[in-house]
Protein backbone atom coordinates (compact mmCIF):
# COMPACT_ATOMS: atom_id res chain seq x y z
CA UNK A 1 0.00 0.00 0.00
CA UNK A 2 0.79 3.62 -0.56
CA UNK A 3 0.20 6.59 1.19
CA UNK A 4 0.98 10.64 1.34
CA UNK A 5 2.29 12.15 4.12
CA UNK A 6 1.58 16.22 3.82
CA UNK A 7 2.34 19.07 6.29
CA UNK A 8 -0.87 21.30 5.37
CA UNK A 9 -0.99 24.97 5.73
CA UNK A 10 1.41 26.02 3.16
CA UNK A 11 0.97 28.80 0.95
CA UNK A 12 1.43 27.90 -2.59
CA UNK A 13 3.07 30.08 -5.70
CA UNK A 14 3.78 29.23 -9.33
CA UNK A 15 2.83 27.27 -11.69
CA UNK A 16 1.54 23.70 -11.80
CA UNK A 17 1.45 22.38 -15.93
CA UNK A 18 -2.10 20.32 -16.69
CA UNK A 19 -1.29 16.82 -18.34
CA UNK A 20 -3.39 14.79 -20.92
CA UNK A 21 -6.50 14.01 -20.19
CA UNK A 22 -7.36 10.58 -18.68
CA UNK A 23 -10.96 10.12 -19.56
CA UNK A 24 -9.38 10.47 -23.11
CA UNK A 25 -6.50 8.56 -22.99
CA UNK A 26 -8.05 5.55 -21.81
CA UNK A 27 -10.39 5.61 -24.79
CA UNK A 28 -7.56 6.65 -27.30
CA UNK A 29 -5.50 3.54 -26.76
CA UNK A 30 -8.33 1.29 -27.27
CA UNK A 31 -9.69 3.17 -30.03
CA UNK A 32 -6.05 2.79 -31.93
CA UNK A 33 -6.12 -1.04 -32.46
CA UNK A 34 -8.95 -0.72 -35.08
CA UNK A 35 -6.38 0.86 -37.14
CA UNK A 36 -4.12 -1.63 -39.61
CA UNK A 37 -1.14 1.22 -39.56
CA UNK A 38 0.53 2.90 -36.87
CA UNK A 39 -1.04 5.34 -34.31
CA UNK A 40 0.53 8.04 -32.40
CA UNK A 41 -0.93 9.56 -29.51
CA UNK A 42 0.70 12.55 -27.71
CA UNK A 43 0.61 14.24 -24.26
CA UNK A 44 -0.44 10.38 -23.10
CA UNK A 45 -0.66 10.58 -19.19
CA UNK A 46 1.89 8.85 -17.37
CA UNK A 47 -0.55 7.01 -14.76
CA UNK A 48 -1.37 3.65 -13.81
CA UNK A 49 -4.60 3.59 -15.93
CA UNK A 50 -2.63 3.92 -18.89
CA UNK A 51 -0.29 0.98 -17.50
CA UNK A 52 -3.32 -0.76 -17.42
CA UNK A 53 -4.45 -0.53 -20.49
CA UNK A 54 -0.90 -1.29 -22.49
CA UNK A 55 -1.24 -4.43 -20.63
CA UNK A 56 -4.21 -5.45 -22.52
CA UNK A 57 -2.90 -4.06 -25.82
CA UNK A 58 0.72 -5.97 -25.33
CA UNK A 59 -1.84 -8.91 -24.36
CA UNK A 60 -3.37 -9.31 -27.56
CA UNK A 61 -0.42 -8.79 -29.50
CA UNK A 62 -0.02 -4.65 -30.00
CA UNK A 63 3.36 -3.17 -29.70
CA UNK A 64 3.56 0.01 -28.22
CA UNK A 65 6.61 2.14 -27.82
CA UNK A 66 6.42 5.19 -25.17
CA UNK A 67 9.26 7.73 -25.35
CA UNK A 68 8.35 10.73 -22.40
CA UNK A 69 4.48 11.89 -23.23
CA UNK A 70 4.28 10.13 -26.81
CA UNK A 71 3.02 6.76 -27.74
CA UNK A 72 3.50 4.69 -30.65
CA UNK A 73 1.08 1.63 -31.73
CA UNK A 74 0.90 -1.02 -33.64
CA UNK A 75 -1.90 -3.19 -33.93
CA UNK A 76 -1.52 -5.23 -37.23
CA UNK A 77 -0.70 -8.34 -35.55
CA UNK A 78 -3.38 -8.52 -32.96
CA UNK A 79 -4.65 -11.86 -31.68
CA UNK A 80 -8.68 -11.41 -30.55
CA UNK A 81 -8.29 -13.68 -27.58
CA UNK A 82 -10.06 -13.82 -24.63
CA UNK A 83 -9.12 -10.71 -22.34
CA UNK A 84 -8.80 -12.23 -19.01
CA UNK A 85 -10.28 -10.63 -15.38
CA UNK A 86 -7.46 -10.27 -13.88
CA UNK A 87 -6.45 -7.29 -16.65
CA UNK A 88 -10.17 -5.83 -17.61
CA UNK A 89 -11.02 -5.43 -14.00
CA UNK A 90 -7.99 -3.12 -12.84
CA UNK A 91 -9.89 -0.41 -14.80
CA UNK A 92 -12.65 1.18 -15.59
CA UNK A 93 -12.23 1.77 -19.27
CA UNK A 94 -11.20 -1.92 -20.10
CA UNK A 95 -14.59 -1.86 -21.58
CA UNK A 96 -13.44 0.28 -24.60
CA UNK A 97 -11.65 -2.91 -25.64
CA UNK A 98 -15.66 -4.29 -26.13
CA UNK A 99 -16.62 -1.73 -28.84
CA UNK A 100 -12.98 -1.30 -30.09
CA UNK A 101 -12.37 -5.86 -30.81
CA UNK A 102 -16.25 -5.57 -31.68
CA UNK A 103 -15.81 -3.12 -34.32
CA UNK A 104 -12.55 -4.61 -35.75
CA UNK A 105 -13.30 -8.07 -35.66
CA UNK A 106 -16.94 -8.27 -34.74
CA UNK A 107 -16.08 -10.69 -31.87
CA UNK A 108 -14.82 -9.72 -28.46
CA UNK A 109 -14.69 -11.88 -25.41
CA UNK A 110 -13.79 -10.19 -21.89
CA UNK A 111 -15.00 -9.55 -18.35
CA UNK A 112 -16.88 -6.96 -16.78
CA UNK A 113 -14.90 -3.92 -16.01
CA UNK A 114 -13.33 -2.74 -12.76
CA UNK A 115 -13.26 0.93 -11.69
CA UNK A 116 -13.65 2.76 -8.61
CA UNK A 117 -16.66 1.79 -6.40
CA UNK A 118 -18.89 5.01 -6.50
CA UNK A 119 -22.03 3.67 -7.58
CA UNK A 120 -23.76 0.94 -9.55
CA UNK A 121 -22.07 1.50 -13.37
CA UNK A 122 -24.19 -0.91 -15.17
CA UNK A 123 -22.72 -1.43 -18.85
CA UNK A 124 -27.01 -1.76 -20.09
CA UNK A 125 -26.24 1.07 -22.63
CA UNK A 126 -23.02 -0.16 -24.28
CA UNK A 127 -24.27 -3.84 -24.49
CA UNK A 128 -27.82 -1.96 -26.03
CA UNK A 129 -25.92 -0.11 -28.40
CA UNK A 130 -23.77 -3.24 -29.54
CA UNK A 131 -27.05 -4.97 -30.25
CA UNK A 132 -28.68 -2.38 -32.02
CA UNK A 133 -25.75 -2.75 -34.56
CA UNK A 134 -26.92 -6.46 -34.74
CA UNK A 135 -24.75 -7.71 -32.07
CA UNK A 136 -25.56 -10.63 -29.73
CA UNK A 137 -24.52 -10.98 -26.25
CA UNK A 138 -23.95 -14.12 -23.80
CA UNK A 139 -23.15 -13.01 -19.88
CA UNK A 140 -21.53 -15.78 -18.05
CA UNK A 141 -21.38 -14.27 -14.92
CA UNK A 142 -18.68 -11.51 -15.21
CA UNK A 143 -18.11 -12.81 -18.68
CA UNK A 144 -18.86 -11.18 -21.79
CA UNK A 145 -19.13 -12.87 -25.49
CA UNK A 146 -20.26 -10.67 -28.12
CA UNK A 147 -20.25 -11.17 -31.67
CA UNK A 148 -22.14 -10.73 -34.55
CA UNK A 149 -21.83 -11.95 -38.43
CA UNK A 150 -21.75 -8.39 -39.55
CA UNK A 151 -22.57 -5.25 -38.16
CA UNK A 152 -25.20 -3.01 -39.44
CA UNK A 153 -25.68 0.99 -39.40
CA UNK A 154 -28.54 1.93 -37.43
CA UNK A 155 -30.24 4.29 -34.91
CA UNK A 156 -28.94 3.63 -31.23
CA UNK A 157 -30.75 6.16 -28.85
CA UNK A 158 -29.14 5.63 -25.41
CA UNK A 159 -31.44 6.03 -22.36
CA UNK A 160 -29.04 8.19 -20.86
CA UNK A 161 -26.19 10.44 -21.97
CA UNK A 162 -23.24 7.83 -20.93
CA UNK A 163 -19.77 8.27 -21.90
CA UNK A 164 -18.53 5.28 -21.75
CA UNK A 165 -21.55 4.06 -24.00
CA UNK A 166 -21.20 6.64 -26.62
CA UNK A 167 -17.33 6.08 -26.96
CA UNK A 168 -18.00 2.11 -27.42
CA UNK A 169 -21.08 2.83 -29.98
CA UNK A 170 -18.66 5.07 -31.96
CA UNK A 171 -16.00 2.24 -31.68
CA UNK A 172 -18.47 -0.28 -32.82
CA UNK A 173 -19.73 1.60 -35.86
CA UNK A 174 -17.20 3.08 -37.59
CA UNK A 175 -16.54 0.13 -39.90
CA UNK A 176 -20.24 -0.98 -39.47
CA UNK A 177 -21.79 -1.17 -42.89
CA UNK A 178 -23.98 1.92 -43.51
CA UNK A 179 -25.16 4.88 -41.30
CA UNK A 180 -25.29 5.00 -37.47
CA UNK A 181 -26.61 7.72 -35.40
CA UNK A 182 -26.65 7.74 -31.83
CA UNK A 183 -29.19 9.68 -30.20
CA UNK A 184 -28.32 11.47 -27.02
CA UNK A 185 -25.26 10.81 -27.15
CA UNK A 186 -22.63 12.60 -24.22
CA UNK A 187 -21.17 15.40 -25.35
CA UNK A 188 -18.23 15.65 -23.31
CA UNK A 189 -14.99 17.11 -24.70
CA UNK A 190 -13.32 13.70 -24.29
CA UNK A 191 -15.89 12.16 -27.05
CA UNK A 192 -14.64 14.78 -29.83
CA UNK A 193 -10.76 13.81 -29.09
CA UNK A 194 -12.00 10.29 -29.83
CA UNK A 195 -13.77 11.14 -32.87
CA UNK A 196 -10.95 13.45 -33.80
CA UNK A 197 -8.38 10.47 -33.69
CA UNK A 198 -11.05 7.87 -35.75
CA UNK A 199 -11.44 10.48 -38.51
CA UNK A 200 -7.98 11.27 -38.52
CA UNK A 201 -7.70 7.84 -39.20
CA UNK A 202 -9.98 7.92 -42.30
CA UNK A 203 -13.36 7.47 -40.37
CA UNK A 204 -16.58 9.38 -40.79
CA UNK A 205 -17.88 10.63 -37.56
CA UNK A 206 -19.90 14.33 -37.64
CA UNK A 207 -21.57 15.73 -34.75
CA UNK A 208 -19.36 15.02 -31.60
CA UNK A 209 -19.77 17.08 -28.81
CA UNK A 210 -23.34 16.98 -29.87
CA UNK A 211 -26.27 15.14 -28.77
CA UNK A 212 -26.97 13.19 -31.91
CA UNK A 213 -23.43 11.89 -33.96
CA UNK A 214 -23.81 10.35 -37.28
CA UNK A 215 -21.55 7.83 -38.41
CA UNK A 216 -21.03 6.28 -41.85
CA UNK A 217 -18.92 3.34 -41.92
CA UNK A 218 -16.01 2.85 -43.73
CA UNK A 219 -13.82 -0.67 -44.33
CA UNK A 220 -10.20 0.13 -43.68
CA UNK A 221 -8.66 2.61 -40.91
CA UNK A 222 -5.13 3.73 -41.14
CA UNK A 223 -2.41 5.70 -39.75
CA UNK A 224 -2.89 8.53 -37.32
CA UNK A 225 -1.70 11.14 -35.05
CA UNK A 226 -3.89 12.73 -31.91
CA UNK A 227 -2.99 14.78 -29.31
CA UNK A 228 -4.69 14.09 -26.11
CA UNK A 229 -6.62 17.16 -25.00
CA UNK A 230 -5.76 18.66 -22.01
CA UNK A 231 -7.17 16.73 -18.13
CA UNK A 232 -10.38 19.49 -17.21
CA UNK A 233 -10.42 17.27 -14.00
CA UNK A 234 -7.09 17.94 -13.36
CA UNK A 235 -7.45 21.05 -13.84
CA UNK A 236 -10.31 21.86 -11.93
CA UNK A 237 -8.41 20.02 -9.28
CA UNK A 238 -5.35 22.29 -9.00
CA UNK A 239 -7.23 25.38 -9.43
CA UNK A 240 -9.55 24.64 -6.48
CA UNK A 241 -6.88 24.25 -4.76
CA UNK A 242 -5.34 27.70 -6.11
CA UNK A 243 -8.65 28.86 -4.43
CA UNK A 244 -7.39 27.13 -1.03
CA UNK A 245 -3.82 27.95 -1.08
CA UNK A 246 -2.88 29.61 -3.77
CA UNK A 247 -0.21 32.39 -3.56
CA UNK A 248 -0.94 32.99 -6.21
CA UNK A 249 -1.34 29.38 -8.04
CA UNK A 250 -0.93 29.23 -12.64
CA UNK A 251 -2.36 26.41 -13.47
CA UNK A 252 -1.42 26.10 -17.16
CA UNK A 253 -2.47 24.10 -20.32
CA UNK A 254 -5.68 24.32 -20.10
CA UNK A 255 -9.04 24.52 -22.38
CA UNK A 256 -11.16 27.44 -20.58
CA UNK A 257 -14.27 25.86 -22.23
CA UNK A 258 -13.65 22.92 -21.13
CA UNK A 259 -14.07 24.03 -17.42
CA UNK A 260 -16.86 26.97 -17.98
CA UNK A 261 -19.00 25.47 -15.23
CA UNK A 262 -16.01 25.59 -12.54
CA UNK A 263 -15.18 28.89 -13.42
CA UNK A 264 -18.69 30.48 -12.92
CA UNK A 265 -19.46 28.86 -9.67
CA UNK A 266 -15.83 30.15 -8.46
CA UNK A 267 -16.87 33.47 -9.89
CA UNK A 268 -20.07 33.51 -7.96
CA UNK A 269 -18.52 31.98 -4.53
CA UNK A 270 -15.98 35.14 -4.86
CA UNK A 271 -12.75 33.35 -6.18
CA UNK A 272 -10.19 36.06 -7.36
CA UNK A 273 -8.71 34.61 -10.32
CA UNK A 274 -7.32 35.96 -14.07
CA UNK A 275 -7.93 34.15 -17.20
CA UNK A 276 -5.89 34.22 -20.56
CA UNK A 277 -6.40 31.72 -23.41
CA UNK A 278 -4.73 28.74 -21.90
CA UNK A 279 -3.97 29.80 -18.13
CA UNK A 280 -5.50 30.35 -15.18
CA UNK A 281 -4.37 32.43 -12.09
CA UNK A 282 -6.40 32.20 -9.03
CA UNK A 283 -5.56 33.51 -5.25
CA UNK A 284 -7.06 32.02 -2.16
CA UNK A 285 -9.51 33.87 -0.09
CA UNK A 286 -11.07 33.63 2.90
CA UNK A 287 -14.51 35.63 3.13
CA UNK A 288 -16.31 33.58 -0.08
CA UNK A 289 -19.59 33.62 -0.56
CA UNK A 290 -21.87 29.87 0.09
CA UNK A 291 -23.45 28.10 -3.19
CA UNK A 292 -24.95 25.31 -3.96
CA UNK A 293 -23.79 22.74 -6.89
CA UNK A 294 -25.73 19.85 -8.94
CA UNK A 295 -23.46 17.98 -10.71
CA UNK A 296 -25.07 17.18 -14.11
CA UNK A 297 -23.11 15.58 -17.37
CA UNK A 298 -21.08 18.02 -19.50
CA UNK A 299 -21.72 21.33 -19.98
CA UNK A 300 -23.33 21.00 -16.12
CA UNK A 301 -20.88 20.82 -13.31
CA UNK A 302 -19.18 17.60 -13.41
CA UNK A 303 -19.37 14.94 -11.13
CA UNK A 304 -15.66 14.56 -11.53
CA UNK A 305 -15.20 17.75 -9.00
CA UNK A 306 -18.50 17.41 -7.10
CA UNK A 307 -15.73 15.95 -4.05
CA UNK A 308 -13.00 18.72 -4.66
CA UNK A 309 -15.44 21.58 -4.54
CA UNK A 310 -16.77 20.15 -1.34
CA UNK A 311 -13.05 20.66 0.26
CA UNK A 312 -13.52 24.35 -0.63
CA UNK A 313 -16.78 24.90 0.26
CA UNK A 314 -16.28 23.38 3.82
CA UNK A 315 -14.19 26.78 4.24
CA UNK A 316 -16.81 28.96 3.41
CA UNK A 317 -18.82 30.46 5.91
CA UNK A 318 -22.60 30.02 6.06
CA UNK A 319 -24.16 27.09 4.87
CA UNK A 320 -23.57 25.57 1.36
CA UNK A 321 -25.27 22.55 -0.91
CA UNK A 322 -24.32 20.21 -3.16
CA UNK A 323 -26.40 17.63 -5.07
CA UNK A 324 -24.47 14.46 -6.45
CA UNK A 325 -27.13 13.60 -9.66
CA UNK A 326 -24.65 11.17 -11.68
CA UNK A 327 -23.57 8.58 -9.06
CA UNK A 328 -25.27 6.87 -6.13
CA UNK A 329 -22.17 6.71 -3.80
CA UNK A 330 -19.50 9.46 -4.69
CA UNK A 331 -19.75 10.84 -1.00
CA UNK A 332 -17.46 8.21 1.03
CA UNK A 333 -14.95 11.34 1.39
CA UNK A 334 -16.81 13.04 3.48
CA UNK A 335 -16.30 10.91 7.03
CA UNK A 336 -13.21 11.75 6.46
CA UNK A 337 -13.45 15.23 6.00
CA UNK A 338 -15.63 15.69 8.99
CA UNK A 339 -13.16 13.99 11.09
CA UNK A 340 -11.29 16.53 9.97
CA UNK A 341 -12.99 19.22 11.21
CA UNK A 342 -15.75 19.83 8.60
CA UNK A 343 -19.38 19.73 9.10
CA UNK A 344 -21.35 18.24 6.12
CA UNK A 345 -24.59 16.51 7.02
CA UNK A 346 -25.27 13.57 3.89
CA UNK A 347 -29.39 13.24 3.25
CA UNK A 348 -28.92 11.15 -0.08
CA UNK A 349 -28.00 12.33 -2.84
CA UNK A 350 -27.39 16.21 -0.99
CA UNK A 351 -24.61 17.24 1.22
CA UNK A 352 -25.46 20.02 3.72
CA UNK A 353 -22.15 21.65 4.46
CA UNK A 354 -21.98 24.33 7.10
CA UNK A 355 -18.38 26.28 6.95
CA UNK A 356 -15.75 25.91 9.29
CA UNK A 357 -12.47 28.04 10.11
CA UNK A 358 -10.43 25.27 9.74
CA UNK A 359 -9.25 21.70 9.49
CA UNK A 360 -7.09 19.63 10.90
CA UNK A 361 -4.84 16.84 9.95
CA UNK A 362 -5.50 12.96 10.08
CA UNK A 363 -5.06 10.04 9.10
CA UNK A 364 -7.84 9.04 6.34
CA UNK A 365 -8.21 6.97 3.69
CA UNK A 366 -8.70 7.29 -0.21
CA UNK A 367 -11.67 5.31 -1.29
CA UNK A 368 -11.40 6.38 -4.79
CA UNK A 369 -9.77 8.27 -7.18
CA UNK A 370 -11.48 11.36 -6.70
CA UNK A 371 -11.97 11.29 -3.01
CA UNK A 372 -8.25 10.87 -2.36
CA UNK A 373 -8.14 14.21 -4.43
CA UNK A 374 -10.89 15.76 -2.14
CA UNK A 375 -8.70 14.53 0.88
CA UNK A 376 -4.91 15.58 -0.51
CA UNK A 377 -6.92 19.38 -0.87
CA UNK A 378 -8.10 18.63 2.48
CA UNK A 379 -4.40 17.70 3.99
CA UNK A 380 -2.76 20.74 2.60
CA UNK A 381 -4.84 23.42 3.46
CA UNK A 382 -5.39 21.78 6.90
CA UNK A 383 -2.96 22.69 10.13
CA UNK A 384 -0.76 19.82 10.73
CA UNK A 385 0.07 16.25 9.21
CA UNK A 386 -2.31 14.54 7.16
CA UNK A 387 -1.82 11.19 6.20
CA UNK A 388 -4.12 9.56 3.05
CA UNK A 389 -3.60 6.20 3.19
CA UNK A 390 -4.81 3.97 -0.48
CA UNK A 391 -3.17 6.58 -2.61
CA UNK A 392 -3.02 4.30 -5.41
CA UNK A 393 -6.28 5.33 -6.14
CA UNK A 394 -5.20 8.64 -6.53
CA UNK A 395 -2.43 7.85 -8.80
CA UNK A 396 -4.33 6.43 -11.36
CA UNK A 397 -5.21 9.26 -12.50
CA UNK A 398 -3.00 12.47 -11.62
CA UNK A 399 0.01 12.26 -13.56
CA UNK A 400 3.72 13.31 -11.32
CA UNK A 401 1.45 14.56 -8.32
CA UNK A 402 3.96 14.82 -5.77
CA UNK A 403 6.23 16.70 -8.53
CA UNK A 404 3.78 18.73 -9.34
CA UNK A 405 2.65 20.13 -6.17
CA UNK A 406 6.39 20.44 -4.58
CA UNK A 407 7.23 22.46 -6.97
CA UNK A 408 4.61 25.03 -5.92
CA UNK A 409 5.56 24.73 -2.43
CA UNK A 410 3.60 21.81 -0.94
CA UNK A 411 5.24 19.50 1.50
CA UNK A 412 4.14 16.07 0.29
CA UNK A 413 5.54 12.76 0.69
CA UNK A 414 4.85 9.41 -1.02
CA UNK A 415 5.70 6.19 1.32
CA UNK A 416 5.48 2.39 0.36
CA UNK A 417 3.87 1.38 3.77
N1 LIG B 1 -24.97 4.40 -16.85
C1 LIG B 1 -25.97 3.48 -16.98
N2 LIG B 1 -25.84 2.54 -17.97
C2 LIG B 1 -24.78 2.49 -18.81
C3 LIG B 1 -23.76 3.45 -18.66
C4 LIG B 1 -23.88 4.41 -17.66
O1 LIG B 1 -26.94 3.47 -16.24
O2 LIG B 1 -24.73 1.61 -19.67
C5 LIG B 1 -25.05 5.41 -15.77
C6 LIG B 1 -23.94 5.21 -14.75
O3 LIG B 1 -24.28 4.26 -13.79
C7 LIG B 1 -23.77 6.58 -14.18
C8 LIG B 1 -24.08 7.48 -15.37
O4 LIG B 1 -24.81 6.68 -16.30
O5 LIG B 1 -24.71 6.78 -13.18
C9 LIG B 1 -22.87 8.09 -16.03
O6 LIG B 1 -22.06 7.08 -16.52
P1 LIG B 1 -21.10 7.27 -17.78
O7 LIG B 1 -21.25 6.07 -18.63
O8 LIG B 1 -21.30 8.61 -18.39
O9 LIG B 1 -19.71 7.25 -17.08
P2 LIG B 1 -18.50 6.33 -17.42
O10 LIG B 1 -18.29 6.28 -18.89
O11 LIG B 1 -18.56 5.06 -16.68
C10 LIG B 1 -16.82 8.34 -17.46
C11 LIG B 1 -15.55 8.64 -16.72
C12 LIG B 1 -15.88 8.96 -15.27
C13 LIG B 1 -16.85 10.14 -15.22
C14 LIG B 1 -18.09 9.83 -16.09
C15 LIG B 1 -19.03 11.01 -16.16
C16 LIG B 1 -13.97 7.22 -17.85
C17 LIG B 1 -13.10 6.02 -17.82
N3 LIG B 1 -14.68 7.48 -16.77
O12 LIG B 1 -17.36 7.20 -16.80
O13 LIG B 1 -14.67 9.35 -14.67
O14 LIG B 1 -17.26 10.33 -13.90
O15 LIG B 1 -17.69 9.47 -17.41
O16 LIG B 1 -18.39 12.12 -16.67
O17 LIG B 1 -13.98 7.97 -18.81
C18 LIG B 1 -13.20 9.76 -12.89
O18 LIG B 1 -12.40 10.17 -13.74
O19 LIG B 1 -13.04 9.89 -11.65
C19 LIG B 1 -14.40 9.07 -13.36
C20 LIG B 1 -15.16 8.29 -12.57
Amino acid sequence: MKKLVIQGGNPLSGTIHISGAKNSAVALVPASLLSDEEVVIDQIPNITDIDALDEILIYLGATIKREGSTMTIHSEKIQNKEIPEEISKKLRASYYFMGALLGKYKKVEMYFPGGCAIGKRPIDQHLKAFEALGATIQIEGNKYKIEADKLIGNDIYLDCASVGATMNAMLASVKAVGKTVIHNAAKEPEIVNVATLLNNMGADIEGAGTSEIIITGVEKLGKAYIEVIPDRIEAGTYIILGALLGNPLTIENIIPNHIEALLSKLKEIGVPYDLSANRITVWAKSDLTPTAITTAVYPGFPTDLQQTITTLLTLVPGTSKVTETIYENRFQNISYLNEMGAKIKVDGDTLTIEGVDKLHGNVVQATDLRAGACLFLAGLKADGTTTIEHVEYVLRGYENIIEKLTQVGAKIELKEI
